[in-house]
């Protein structure tokens, strides 16, 4: 939850569209290492569609991005990476959806090693060893020999969150990793985010946990029909909002901003 000032993001002017549907209108928003931003909006205002920029799942139709020390201009001709240039660009990144896509021929363990295998070449006894370490801190050491069907859906999130983090990334993307969960299994699941960002990982999250963002966030984004409206200390934006579409939005959630967290 603290900053060191080396910028790990940077987008200016991002946009993206589909066919008509402007879904990001000029985005612009700088993470430093360690830092936790919360992105917050109303359906269908663009956040997923920023945070699936930002891993070039998207091709911005506009703008520029930085990941670390590498920036593309995505207004110059063949800006987007292909091949083995993109597959390290994404490598950075790791991004954990909704929808908990765990390969579901694969333990626990092997869904978390498969990454740091195939991908990074790492030898197995190595990749075991991480992931094992990894499912211990998200609290499954006991079930690393579990398929994802004989998880509960928390459980499932835990393990696609050791998953990304296997990958030893410079910065996580959370796309609102708890909405399809049981509400008793939401903690557990936000409580492991709470742990990686104590532990200084950066991370962009977009949710609709409000005391989440509260607690955790350092900087908050607001997005709406989608053009950022309103970004800042997220005190400063949870509890003072200055524009009325921050204000409207927020008062939907307004009892659990309040209240403080035991
Ligand atoms: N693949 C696509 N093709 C066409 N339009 C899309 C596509 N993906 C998203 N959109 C449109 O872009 C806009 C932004 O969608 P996006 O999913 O980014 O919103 P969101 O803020 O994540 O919404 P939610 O809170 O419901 O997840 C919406 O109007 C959506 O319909
Ligand atoms: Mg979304």
């Amino acid at each position: 939850m603290t900053s060191s000032g080396e910028v790990m993001v940077r987008a200016e002017g991002l946009r993206k569209s589909y066919g008509t549907v402007e879904a990001v209108r000029g985005v612009s928003l700088e993470v430093d290492r360690g830092q936790v931003v919360v992105v917050i909006g109303p359906s269908g205002c663009g956040k997923s569609t920023f945070l699936r920029c930002i891993n070039l799942l998207e091709e911005p139709s506009a703008g520029t991005l930085q990941v670390g020390d590498r920036r593309i201009d995505f207004s110059a001709r063949n800006s987007m990476p292909h091949g083995r240039d993109l597959a390290r660009f994404r490598a950075r990144i790791g991004m954990v959806f909704q929808q908990f896509d765990l390969f579901p021929h694969m333990t626990a363990l092997q869904n978390v090693m498969c990454g740091p295998v195939i991908v990074k070449k790492m030898p197995k006894p190595e990749a075991e060893t991480v992931a094992r370490d990894l499912l211990a801190k998200v609290g499954l050491a006991a079930f690393t020999d579990r398929f994802p069907r004989n998880l509960s859906g928390g459980q499932q999130q835990r393990v696609a969150i050791a998953r990304a983090m296997a990958m030893a990334p410079e910065i996580m993307l959370f796309d609102e990793v708890t909405s399809a969960l049981d509400p008793e299994l939401v903690g557990e699941v936000l409580d492991v985010m709470k742990q990686l960002a104590t532990d200084g990982t950066t991370m962009i999250v977009v949710t609709h946990e409000m005391a989440f963002a509260r607690d955790v966030a350092d900087h908050v984004l607001v997005m709406d029909a989608g053009q950022v409206v309103e970004q800042g200390r997220a005190e400063e934006v949870l509890l003072r909002p200055k524009n009325p579409r921050t204000a409207s939005f927020l008062s939907r959630f307004h009892s659990t901003i309040g209240e403080r967290q035991a």
